[in-house]
């Protein structure tokens, strides 16, 4: 795909990775993604905004075959998706300067080798004029890395974002359409963002007084509605969760399927949502979607030799790393002749400070007083929730 214009000496540059499956070797990408990278022409100067994924080099390359000249690389995350293409795009051209942030400086040089006279550091707040074309630094920590920054074009009020407001979502259409592009930027946001929910609360008050036309991420098309990308990271970067409930779980003889389809109709009835996940076909990155919005984790595992199921642990340790706004947690399951699940369970979770609500453990298929535990759990998760306030 060939340089496209946004507005006048603006142009969406890099590469549309259709045929992506995976991110980070983990999360699915059903949509593919993309690496923009934009070039900024002032009268005077040349910027190039980041790169992208090496393994989309040709694409990058064919594009510069048109650009004689870049002054200023810029790089605002030093993730290889973005940053990959630095040493190639810099030896392409030589007099160019590569500006970041102060954290990225050595992280660019660990990760890509770079020699450090090529670069320059930018402060927070710090401008560069290219002619006509004002770009200001702003520094957004953990979005989703400690060097993270991003560019403010003050004459045409476009806020480069890099990863932040990003979506995983390979399209044509340069700008985005809302109600497709809602669910991949919720999946980017919460396999990637969400753990620093507090920082980007405290990036966003800092972009709040700027004056936004477009927002330019570069994953996903770019935002001609910026409101509609902000309301929603407002709302997943709140404190309050929503009236929901997230129970990955496996089952290995339906015990433990027996007690998930009770507590789902058991919660239903009460007007709590739930987010059933068999985890031998789950989709993970549709877990990430709901624990952006769950106030209650029950995780459902019969018991395997003396643990819980292994699909269980990866689950678990999932959401510790991912976390959300999740307050409550419990246990259901089924075991043999021993189980450990409970105590598992809690001590991986218990970093997130959750209140752990009456586990259910029954040996073998569950019987009637087991179900009456399980409608009490629910009774107990749905008055928690009206506590909270949670809608
Ligand atoms: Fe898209 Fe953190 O890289």
């Amino acid at each position: 795909m060939t340089p496209r214009k946004i507005v006048d000496d603006v142009f969406w540059m890099g590469a549309i990775d259709w045929n992506r499956r995976l991110f980070d070797s983990l999360i699915p990408l059903p949509h593919g993604t993309s690496y923009n990278s934009y070039l900024v022409k002032g009268s005077e100067k040349v910027a190039l905004l980041d790169t992208v994924d090496p393994s989309t080099r040709h694409i990058l390359i064919q594009q510069l075959e048109d650009i004689p000249e870049v002054d200023f690389v810029i790089s605002h995350h030093a993730e290889q998706d973005h940053s990959g293409m630095l040493p190639e795009v810099l030896e392409r051209y030589p007099d160019s300067v590569l500006l970041c942030s102060k954290l990225a400086k050595d992280m660019l040089i660990d990760h890509l080798h770079i020699p450090e006279e090529r670069i320059t550091t930018v402060s927070d707040g710090e401008k560069i004029d290219l002619g006509g074309k004002t770009l200001q630094f702003i520094y957004t920590p953990w979005v989703h890395w400690p060097e993270t920054m991003v560019s403010y074009l003050s004459e045409d009020q476009i806020l480069f974002t890099c990863d932040f407001f990003g979506s995983h979502y390979a399209t044509s259409d340069l700008y985005a359409d809302e109600s497709q592009v809602l669910e991949p930027a919720k999946r980017y946001f919460a396999e990637i963002m969400m753990p620093f929910r507090k920082s980007i609360q405290k990036n966003m008050e800092k972009i709040r007084p700027l004056k936004i036309n477009m927002i330019a991420p570069s994953h996903g098309p770019i935002y001609r509605n910026p409101r509609f990308i902000i309301d929603a990271y407002s709302d997943w970067v709140s404190d309050m969760p929503k009236n929901s409930v997230i129970i990955p779980f496996v089952s290995m003889h339906d015990s433990t399927r027996l007690m998930v389809d009770h507590l789902v109709s058991s919660l239903t009835d009460r007007g709590v949502r739930v987010h059933p996940f068999d985890l031998v076909h789950a989709d993970i990155g549709r877990i990430a979607v709901e624990l952006v919005d769950a106030a209650t984790i029950v995780v459902g595992t019969p018991t395997f030799q003396t643990g819980i199921h292994p699909l269980a642990l990866y689950a678990v340790y999932l959401v510790s790393l991912l976390r959300g706004r999740l307050r409550f947690a419990s246990v259901i399951g089924s075991y043999g002749w021993m189980s450990k699940g409970v105590e598992q369970v809690t001590s991986m979770l218990a970093p997130m400070k959750l209140e752990v609500i009456d586990p259910v453990i029954c040996r073998g298929k569950p019987r009637e007083d087991d179900y009456k535990a399980i409608d009490a759990l629910a009774e107990k998760i749905s008055e928690r929730h009206n506590t909270l306030g949670v809608k």
